[in-house]
């Protein structure tokens, strides 16, 4: 299954500090937990059971000793090395030495944009160098940008119902009515579609749409130009240029982890440069725009979007809807299966 072999976000770098946190990525339970280490602080994901008895490791705690960090398990106190989840200590035996089998399953786990990717599998060859990383968001490297993390919004839909939603602007001038649209504006431009190949992914250029109040601390409206990126099947990052002298850009790239074919949890993380807002009003701003969409979204049947997978859902599309076409190829043509029909 190809999601398996893709990173996910499964929660906010801030959630795990000290103690392990319980979460669960497609179906797999999972404990993340931190290894204090000289050079920062190594995030790791494990399967959340133990091996010994099969006791939520989850329960337990981490251990700073001579040997490095380690995961003690609640209930015999088994204790897991941070590199490989092998078992290093016995309490009850402390004379025997574990023997290889006696470890957790380790995955890949790796921190990007304020949240922890996870990765259940590794990739087949033809996946290796498209998604060998999690979605790149070029402006939460550069400093000169300073980037908000929004959520994370629990939904009653599926991760692709809420990537097309966000790369859909014809839905400004009525979802967000006075704040990313007018009725009376609700013509869009929906500008070049690059399809790319393969397992690459799209980009909209040059999309346009009229937004009487394009972000947090703008009051007049404005023929706004947007590029799109969808680099992963569940990401997509909108990039609002700055036309004409604007002194402010901004960025929001969507980050979902799909809990299931009718549920997802999402973040924002927004980038933006020359933006005198505060960040608790970007948050609020991100909150109150996601308010508004959430009752239609949540309100879209089949929740899987359908994408010519299973017959005979079918729905019916307008001149407007090229980039929803276009994502629903790109989900085809990856043989993504979890959140379509
Ligand atoms: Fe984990 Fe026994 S169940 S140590
Ligand atoms: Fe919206």
């Amino acid at each position: 299954m190809i999601e398996q072999q893709l990173w996910h976000p499964v929660t906010a770098s801030h959630q795990v500090r000290h103690e392990p946190v319980a979460c669960s990525l497609l179906g797999q339970p999972l404990v993340l937990w931190r290894e204090h280490t000289h050079d920062g602080a190594r995030v790791h994901a494990w399967a959340d059971r133990c091996p010994h008895r099969g006791a939520r490791l989850s329960l337990g705690r981490v251990l700073i000793g001579v040997h490095g960090a380690r995961l003690e398990c609640p209930y015999h106190g088994w204790q897991f090395g941070a590199g490989d989840g092998r078992c290093q200590h016995i309490p009850a035996a402390p004379d025997f030495v574990p023997p290889p089998a006696h470890r957790t399953t380790v995955f890949e786990a790796r921190e990007q944009h304020g949240l922890i990717w996870v990765r259940l599998q590794a990739p087949s060859h033809a996946l290796s160098a498209e998604f060998a990383d999690p979605p790149a968001f070029a402006q939460s490297e550069d400093t000169t940008w300073r980037t908000v993390l929004c959520g994370p919004y629990e939904l009653n839909t599926s991760a692709p119902r809420l990537v097309e939603n966000f790369l859909d602007l014809s839905h400004f001038g009525f979802v967000h009515e006075g704040w990313l649209g007018e009725r009376s504006h609700a013509q869009v431009q929906t500008g070049a579609v690059d399809e790319g190949t393969g397992l690459a992914g799209l980009v909209v250029r040059e999309a346009r749409a009229w937004q009487p109040r394009a972000y947090a601390g703008v009051e007049e409206g404005a023929w706004i130009a947007y590029r799109y990126d969808v680099p992963h099947p569940f990401a997509a990052i909108l990039r609002k240029d700055a036309t004409h002298g604007d002194p402010v850009s901004n960025a929001i790239a969507l980050f979902i982890r799909p809990d299931g074919h009718e549920l997802c949890t999402a973040w924002f993380a927004m980038a933006t440069q020359g933006d005198p807002v505060t960040d608790q009003e970007l948050i609020e701003f991100q909150d109150a725009v996601f308010a508004q969409d959430r009752p239609v979204v949540e309100s879209q049947l089949p929740r899987a979007l359908p994408v010519g997978r299973t017959a005979p859902i079918t729905e019916v599309h307008g001149p407007a809807d090229r980039v929803s076409s276009a994502y629903r190829r790109y989900l085809n043509r990856l043989g993504i299966a979890l959140g379509t029909c």
